[in-house]
């Protein structure tokens, strides 16, 4: 009779046996681990389909957050800026050759948006709204970090329900005066800001803690 494998291969699938488990208790460990609310996406900074950078066009020319996410004051999503934007600049103006800058002159010559990949994002189940945010003085900084000195833009806090309710249970010394919402250099707690003695405000600020506030 002709063997067609070693005879070695006999054992096989007692090998097989003893490594499942292992290779299943790492994995599992694995995704605990990752999928755990404290490291969800810390540190996720994706590949962007153009090299555009928030440390040169915030932090450098200093150009408002406002003037590309225009939206945020306004309405729950803060939204990345439509390809229009960049081209009030880019199209005649600065640097109308640039080879880092060609996918933006094909999605604006196509009509299509750029494909820019998603930071930061939250489950369905959960409701987020960033004009209630701003309004009430939370600065982008508290929840996204020092965008104005990135690069590339990385997550840097967890976005965890515990992390929400965090500052809802105690939001003195993390939001400001209204007009530093922007100013990402600007923390209430070192300067010392109490909302309280704010003439400004009509009311204080009541952040939500039963679940409905955030799973509507
Ligand atoms: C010149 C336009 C421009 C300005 C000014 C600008 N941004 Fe952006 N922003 C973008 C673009 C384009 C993207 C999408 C590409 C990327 O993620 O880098 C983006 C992405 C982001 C993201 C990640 C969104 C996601 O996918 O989760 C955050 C957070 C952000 N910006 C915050 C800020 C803050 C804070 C400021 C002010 C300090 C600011 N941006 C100023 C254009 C701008
Ligand atoms: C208000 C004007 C303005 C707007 C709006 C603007 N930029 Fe810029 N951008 C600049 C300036 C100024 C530079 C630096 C030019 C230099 O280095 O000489 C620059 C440089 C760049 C570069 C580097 C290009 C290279 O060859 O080094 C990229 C990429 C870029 N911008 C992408 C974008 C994108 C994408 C948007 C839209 C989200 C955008 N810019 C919106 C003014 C602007
Ligand atoms: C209280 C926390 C908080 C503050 C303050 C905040 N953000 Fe966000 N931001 C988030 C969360 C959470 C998401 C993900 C939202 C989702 O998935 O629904 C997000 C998403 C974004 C996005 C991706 C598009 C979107 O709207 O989902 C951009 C761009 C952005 N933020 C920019 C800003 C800018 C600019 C500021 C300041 C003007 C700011 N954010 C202030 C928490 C915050
Ligand atoms: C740094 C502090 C801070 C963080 C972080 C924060 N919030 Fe808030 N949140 C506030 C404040 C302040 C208010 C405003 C309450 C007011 O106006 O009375 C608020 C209000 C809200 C509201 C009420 C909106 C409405 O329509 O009434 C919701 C929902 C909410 N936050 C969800 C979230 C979620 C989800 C997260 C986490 C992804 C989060 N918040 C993170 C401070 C924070
Ligand atoms: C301040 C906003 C906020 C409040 C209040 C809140 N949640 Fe959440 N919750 C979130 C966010 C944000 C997530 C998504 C977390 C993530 O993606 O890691 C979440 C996730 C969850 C999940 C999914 C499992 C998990 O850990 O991701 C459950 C279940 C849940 N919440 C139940 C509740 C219950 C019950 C209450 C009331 C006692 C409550 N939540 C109050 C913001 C909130």
């Amino acid at each position: 009779m002709t063997q067609l494998f070693p005879r070695w291969t006999n054992r096989v699938p007692l090998y097989l046996g003893l490594a499942l488990p292992v290779v299943l208790a790492t994995v599992v460990g694995g995704i605990w681990y990752w999928f755990s609310p404290s490291y969800t996406d810390v540190g996720y900074e994706p590949l962007q389909p153009l090299p555009f950078s928030h440390k040169l066009h915030a932090g450098e020319l200093g150009f408002d957050c406002r003037y590309c996410h225009s939206t945020a004051e306004r309405a729950a999503l803060a939204a990345v800026p439509p390809t229009q934007t960049c081209m009030g600049c880019h199209e005649k103006l600065i640097l109308p050759e640039s080879i880092k800058l060609a996918p933006l002159r094909i999605a604006h010559a196509s009509g299509l948006p750029l494909p820019w990949v998603r930071v930061h994002m939250l489950p369905d189940h959960a409701y987020f709204d960033h004009s209630v945010h701003l309004a009430a003085g939370v600065g982008c900084v508290q929840c996204h970090g020092r965008v104005d000195q990135m690069a590339v833009v990385r997550q840097v806090q967890p976005l965890s329900m515990s992390w929400c309710l965090e500052c809802h249970r105690q939001p003195a010394g993390r939001i400001g005066p209204v007009d530093k919402v922007t100013d990402l250099g600007y923390d209430p707690a070192v300067a010392g800001y109490d909302a309280a003695r704010d003439p400004r405000r009509r009311r204080q600020v009541q952040p939500p803690l039963h679940c409905s506030g955030c799973h509507r």
